[in-house]
């Protein structure tokens, strides 16, 4: 494996081309992970969401760090680590090794994100803070500065397949029209074909889709169209902020 991309390269590579979807491999079949991996790539996708679940933090279990590995084996594509852990501190240098670009982890385990943020930046990865739809977007504003990207719930984490809170689309416009928030907004959780316009008008650069995408019989066509919903969606917040009704 050729040495890690740099912290600049994996931002340009994810600023490029936004909006667009990141398959979320929850919701593959696992069975056939490099292939999925395979179709996704072959489809367009620049960057693949990856789903870590310690049956704490969420109710639920999914992969760890030896499938990160196998997955970054496959594919040279964006990896963007969502972790959805009690104790995140533990485990950054080992996911970053694993082949993890954008390592997320969550507030409501964080009192104070700010170590944690700059220590995944020194290990050359892009440091993301994520909230789930209970919490208050305000609370994230002191750390918004050592931020990459914030990660914005859109449904409690957990499961893949559950319905879209809107309550996200309050919070990504906050961000967006943030002074000190220059980092890449996503979104998480029930991005479909009817959600996702108003998610990039909201501010959405990145969208994580997992059943909208690997429900689909044809992905290629599947990331089309959805990219070009979350286009329409930027377009409509372009169109209304200069003026247009
Ligand atoms: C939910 C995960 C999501 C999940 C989204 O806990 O963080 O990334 O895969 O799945 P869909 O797109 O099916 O809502
Ligand atoms: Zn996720």
């Amino acid at each position: 494996m050729d040495s890690p991309a740099s912290s600049d390269e994996i931002s340009q590579r994810l600023r490029a081309g936004t909006p667009y979807v990141l398959p979320s491999l929850l919701a593959c079949d696992f069975g056939h992970l490099a292939e999925e991996i395979r179709e996704v790539e072959a489809a367009g996708a620049t960057a693949l969401h990856l789903d870590i679940m310690d049956g704490h933090f969420v109710p639920n279990l999914s992969f760890g760090i030896p499938v990160v590995e196998a997955i970054r084996r496959a594919t040279e594509l964006v990896l963007d680590v969502h972790l959805m852990l009690d104790n995140p501190a533990e485990y950054l240098e080992p996911f970053r090794k694993a082949g993890a670009d954008v390592l997320t982890v969550h507030a409501e385990v964080l009192p104070d994100p700010r170590p944690v943020l700059e220590r995944i930046r020194e290990l050359g990865a892009l440091a993301g803070l994520s909230l789930n739809p209970p919490l208050d977007v305000a609370l994230l504003e002191p750390a918004l500065p050592f931020c990459d990207l914030v990660l914005v719930m859109s449904v409690m984490p957990g499961f893949g397949g559950q319905q879209f809170d809107p309550i996200a689309l309050d919070k990504l416009r906050w961000l967006a029209k943030h002074p000190d928030c220059p980092a890449l907004l996503e979104v998480d959780g029930g991005v479909n074909e009817q959600t996702i316009a108003d998610c990039a008008a909201a501010g959405a650069d990145l969208l994580v889709a997992g059943t909208a995408v690997f429900g689909a019989a044809d992905y290629e066509s599947q990331l089309a169209e959805l990219n070009k919903l979350a286009r329409q969606g930027v377009d409509r917040r372009e169109h209304l902020q200069r003026g247009g009704s």
